[in-house]
């Protein structure tokens, strides 16, 4: 059953841009709108964090007309030629539109930063994608170098660093968020297989079909050799199994519908890819541990994490459901997961503990004079906020680290424990 491609909202938004341009840019093309931001931009962290991206990529400039535009002071077209591939927070450099621009109009849900495959998968916690490309910039990744992430979640920092032709290397102690940064990173590569197999697996559909996972991963095993694919039809299933047991949703019609959007999704990538002639990193994911890395010393070139926010949120009970459905055995797996184990202040022990162990790896496997970004807040945990941020800052510092950036960033949602983090920037000094 094929679906009709219809145009995303983005799509026609841009091409009547480019039809019309005093759409984007009235008035004349004066010096004051070298730059102008994206009209998501509305927070005072993010303004920070474009002003350093600037200064990484030394621009010298002036925030001009209600700090909605820049002026840039050391104009050459190298350097706007490097903000409009690389920049996360600009909608045009000199009158033209940045990349990231015309890759957040590829988006087929509603929520304006799940663009390309961010979205798949409603896994909780996700880093916010477009202070993810920032942080890149700021830290000074090039294009061939690697960033390392010890707590790779649902893949945001994968996809955004594949997106800026860095090589990106990733654990994480879940196999559902392994297979999440997986299928949104490697589906691209074989589309054509993923779409092949589409009609075979529906033509397969019986009640019985989706009734155990068995029959469905058999099947799957049956149809294709390729992991890539059967991953891509593993985090479709996993997706009405949420869809499912959160929502309520009907299985078999979650599951297609999930299947044609996801696919749609990895086409965007692919189009985009093709028309801005985007140079991909490389991009590795395993299941791993981070307090014992299986890196050597001094091989990354930088480091963005966001660890379990301690006992925030409980990442097991989370997706029990789909780890469930994966026959993992999800009691034995809590003794691995940070944050989750033990009860009162023993459990805070032992996420300090863990968390430490885990500092040491960052520090270890991180090359000197390189930075490691680490987002973070305090929860409250009965009635008292633990300190996990300047425990963080403290341990990292005694081990050699040189905190260089303390940027408040306010956060949506779990609003009961938490209402701010931190966007740590250190620097290996020694
Ligand atoms: C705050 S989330 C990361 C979210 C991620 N930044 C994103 O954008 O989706 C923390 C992650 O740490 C993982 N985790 C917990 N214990 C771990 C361990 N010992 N080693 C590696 N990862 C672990 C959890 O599975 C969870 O995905």
């Amino acid at each position: 059953m094929e679906i009709k491609r219809l145009k995303t909202k983005g799509e026609t938004m841009i091409e009547r841009a480019e039809n019309q341009f005093w759409a984007y840019e009235t008035g004349n093309n004066s010096d004051s709108k070298d730059l102008v931001l994206l009209d998501n931009v509305q927070f005072i962290y993010e303004l920070s964090l474009a002003e350093l991206e600037l200064k990484a990529l030394n621009v010298e400039f002036e925030v001009t007309n209600g700090l909605r535009e820049f002026k840039i002071l050391n104009k050459s077209n190298e350097q706007k030629e490097l903000i409009k591939r690389k920049g996360a927070f600009y909608k045009t450099v000199g009158g033209q539109f940045t990349d990231y621009f015309q890759i957040i109009q590829r988006n087929q849900t509603r929520s304006v930063n799940q663009y390309l495959t961010h979205w798949i998968y409603p896994y909780k916690g996700k880093f916010h994608p477009q202070m993810i490309r920032a942080l890149l910039n700021i830290i000074g990744l090039k294009e061939g170098e690697t960033v390392f992430e010890p707590f790779s979640g649902s893949g945001t920092t994968a996809l955004e660093a594949q997106l800026l032709g860095i090589n990106f290397i990733g654990i994480d102690i879940s196999p559902l968020c392994v297979i999440q940064g997986k299928v949104k990173t490697e589906s691209i590569y074989v589309i054509d297989e993923i779409k092949k197999l589409k009609s075979e697996i529906l033509a397969n559909i019986t009640p019985n079909l989706f009734q155990t996972n068995e029959n469905y991963y058999n099947l799957l095993n049956i149809l294709s050799k390729d992991e890539r694919v059967k991953n891509f039809y593993m985090l479709a299933r996993l997706l009405a199994v949420s869809d499912n047991s959160r929502r309520n949703r009907d299985f078999v019609n979650s599951f297609i519908k999930n299947v044609d959007l996801m696919i749609l999704s990895i086409e965007d990538y692919v189009e985009i890819k093709e028309k801005l002639n985007l140079k991909l990193g490389d991009v590795k994911i395993e299941i791993g541990d981070s307090r014992n890395v299986k890196l050597p010393d001094n091989s990354v070139d930088g480091i963005i994490t966001s660890p379990p926010y301690s006992i925030a949120l409980d990442y097991v009970q989370n997706d029990i459901h789909s780890l469930k459905d994966l026959s993992y055995d999800v009691l034995k797996m809590r003794d691995d997961f940070i944050g989750v184990r033990g009860n009162g202040k023993n459990k805070i022990e032992l996420y300090n503990d863990d968390m430490k162990k885990s500092y040491k790896e960052i520090y270890r496997v991180l090359k000197t004079n390189k930075y490691a970004v680490i987002v973070i807040g305090n929860a409250t945990y009965q009635g008292q906020e633990v300190k996990t941020v300047e425990l963080t800052i403290k341990f990292m510092e005694g081990l050699g680290f040189k905190l260089e950036k303390n940027i408040n960033k306010i956060i949506f949602g779990l609003y009961n424990v938490m209402k701010k983090e931190n966007i740590l920037i250190f620097k290996k000094v020694k």
